[in-house]
């Protein structure tokens, strides 16, 4: 069983790195073999709708030669993509968003000459994600912008695992938030099982 873990976050010091870690080595601990793109070390351009992945259906198909060939592949090998991010602007940060873009693109052939196949129908996928706000009204949009991102891909929607930014980093590595990452961990890993 593998997973992917598309990490957004632009901070070194970051909320969401510290919610991933008990996150990852539970999941590591279960036996998943895990994947953590850190994708702000990486160079990854945005889409700019040349349309031609559209008319490849065996693969990615974008003629873009950057480090998105990391995330396609791991993509491709995964049972299950989570995608990890602080919220900024009531959605993800703008790495995250070109990853998103470029695989919502890559991965669905819905807009060809002809309709092609959806390359990642039926992976499952999952938020955890860090806010400012309470949790609902922090996440709740990149949540629902996200269900409808699995919907439209096929994906299998698992549920987020979302913890609010409000006392500092200590909030990150209190026992309670470590289970929630735990229990979160162990959620996925059951329904790969
Ligand atoms: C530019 C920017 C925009 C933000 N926008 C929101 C927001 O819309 N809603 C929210 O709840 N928190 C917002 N936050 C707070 C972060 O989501 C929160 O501090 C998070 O835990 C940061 O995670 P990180 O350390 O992994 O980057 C924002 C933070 C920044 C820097």
């Amino acid at each position: 069983m593998r997973i992917c873990i598309l990490f957004g976050s632009l901070r070194n010091n970051s909320n969401t790195a510290l919610l991933l870690q008990p996150f990852i080595s539970e999941l590591e601990r279960l036996g998943a073999e895990v994947d953590c793109l850190k994708i702000k070390d990486m160079h990854i351009e945005s889409c700019t709708a040349c349309w031609a992945c559209q008319n490849v259906f065996e693969g990615p198909g974008c003629p873009k030669n950057d480090d998105m060939n990391i995330v396609y592949e791991s993509v491709m090998k995964s049972d299950c993509i989570i995608f990890a991010s602080p919220i900024y602007s009531w959605y993800c940060t703008p790495p995250m968003k070109a990853v998103m873009d470029r695989l919502v693109y890559g991965m669905n052939k819905y807009y060809g000459d002809t309709k092609g196949p959806c390359l990642w129908e039926g992976k499952k996928c999952a938020l955890v994600t860090t806010c400012g706000y309470e949790i609902e009204a922090g996440s709740g949009v990149f949540e629902e912008g996200l269900r409808r991102y699995c919907k439209h891909s096929k994906l299998n929607y698992l549920g987020k695992l979302a913890v609010r930014d409000i006392n500092g980093k200590s909030y990150f590595q209190c026992e309670s938030t470590v289970n929630a990452a735990r229990d979160f961990a162990n959620k996925v890993y059951n329904s790969l099982l």
